[in-house]
């Protein structure tokens, strides 16, 4: 039965999990990254595209940017649609900030390649993962793996271990109140192996719902529509879902480009807050402290923000100062909420609510009010830009 002894031992090695370990190791911090799922699985999962310019100048700055330096797709900013009227808000006329298209899986891939290289300890497909004496100061972490069993005795326990996992439920609920909101839609997303027919992304409100064309490279498109949040994937062939495109994207001498589809699923949209990201030893980042619905890029680049602020946290409570460490969860909750609220709102501008009552024609064009708003407002084009480009840290 081996025992590991770390200073910090990392719930999942999605992106928050593996950059927190790896700005831990560029400051000499030992740390173990348990994960319970396969690399090829995390690999495959298809998600988000858009990082902040600050989530970037992280990346930079910790040395794991090659990638996105050599392949990151730099935008100046976005476009913003009504039917058949499409507006270019140019964030970085606006601000001077941009934003970079940069697939999370690539993040990933960059990230362990990273680890590998100098040798990190990440056990991948763990069984069993759970936690232990969170309200002591040495708690551990106990897993299976390739039949062994395993126990991790540390400082701290990070749950980087997304909305699913075991972290957040480990907190006892008389110290956690979660605040959520679904929306009655979700996104169905899809790849296809087909040069962008777009220089920037589209957001378009129509009719009909919600559409984005977003992309992955100069030969790879990625597309979103607006659904049922019960609709199932086998109702939508590809020509349907190409047909929705062309309606809802459609734009005066603009012509969308059709190619393979390579990946298609159904999203489901939430928004949800815990109250704390800390108890005891136990500190929590991204997706299993908060999710928000995709509509403004935000999850991705929230993990990144968190795993920014614990990690220069933990750094400085081993230079023997913990405050930043007792301030995290009330830091991170701060910016988090701001971020929530932008993102509810570029989701509220955006998707049309079902429905076909007086309230629902209203709501339309009152959207359809707040989109002229904002696209010929210079006051509210530079608050967009402030808020997709990405606040600062607390
Ligand atoms: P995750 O990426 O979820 O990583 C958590 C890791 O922990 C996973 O590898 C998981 O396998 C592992 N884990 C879970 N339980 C355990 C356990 N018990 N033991 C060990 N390991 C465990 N954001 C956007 O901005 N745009 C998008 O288009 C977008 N699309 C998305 C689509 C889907 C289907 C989902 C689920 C999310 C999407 N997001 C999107 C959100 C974004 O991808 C997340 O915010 C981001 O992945 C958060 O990173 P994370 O590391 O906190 O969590
Ligand atoms: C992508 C996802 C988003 O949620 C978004 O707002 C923009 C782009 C993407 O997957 O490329």
């Amino acid at each position: 039965m081996p025992t590991l002894s770390t200073r910090v031992a990392i719930i999942g090695a999605g992106p928050a999990g593996l950059l927190l370990g790896w700005s831990l190791r560029q400051a000499g911090i030992d740390f173990v990254i348990v994960e319970n799922k396969s690399r090829e699985y995390i690999l495959g999962r298809v998600r988000a595209g858009v990082l902040e310019q600050g989530a970037v100048e992280t990346l930079q700055r910790l040395g794991v940017s090659e990638g996105v330096d050599a392949r990151g797709l730099v935008h100046h900013g976005i476009y913003l649609q009504s039917p058949g009227l499409r507006h270019h808000v140019d964030f970085n006329e606006l601000i001077g900030r941009t934003v970079t298209v940069y697939g999370q899986q690539a993040v990933v891939r960059d990230l362990e390649a990273a680890h590998d290289a100098a040798g990190s300890a990440v056990f991948y497909e763990a069984g069993d993962v759970a936690v232990r004496g969170i309200e002591t100061r040495s708690p551990s972490l106990t897993f299976t793996h390739d039949g062994s069993d395993y126990t991790v005795e540390a400082d701290f326990i990070v749950g980087a271990d997304g909305f699913h996992g075991i972290s957040r439920p480990a907190i006892p609920n008389n110290r956690l109140t979660v605040f959520d909101k679904t929306y009655p839609f979700a996104w169905l997303g899809i790849l296809a192996d087909v040069a962008p027919s777009t220089d920037e992304l589209i957001y378009a409100l129509h009719p009909d719902g919600f559409a984005m064309h977003s992309m992955r490279s100069n030969s790879v498109s990625r597309l979103y529509i607006q659904v049922d949040p019960g609709d199932d994937i086998s109702n939508w062939p590809d020509s349907r879902i190409w047909d929705a495109l062309h309606t809802r994207l459609a734009s005066d001498g603009w012509a969308l480009n059709e190619g393979p589809v390579t990946e298609k699923s159904i999203t489901p949209m939430r928004s949800f807050v815990a109250s704390t990201l800390n108890h005891g030893s136990l500190f929590l980042v991204g997706d299993s402290g908060h999710i928000v619905p995709p509509t403004g890029a935000k999850g991705l680049n929230s993990a990144i923000s968190d795993v920014t602020q614990l990690s220069a946290a933990i750094v400085t409570h081993y230079a023997d100062d913990s405050a930043l460490l007792s301030s995290y969860s009330d830091t991170a909750l701060v910016r988090q909420w701001k971020v929530q609220q932008f993102s509810q709102w570029m989701t509220d501008l955006l998707h049309v609510r079902p429905g076909t009552g007086d309230e629902a024609a209203f709501d339309y064009r009152s959207q359809l009010g707040r989109l002229d708003y904002v696209t010929h407002s210079l006051y509210a084009q530079r608050s967009l830009a402030e808020q997709y480009t990405g606040l600062p840290l607390g």
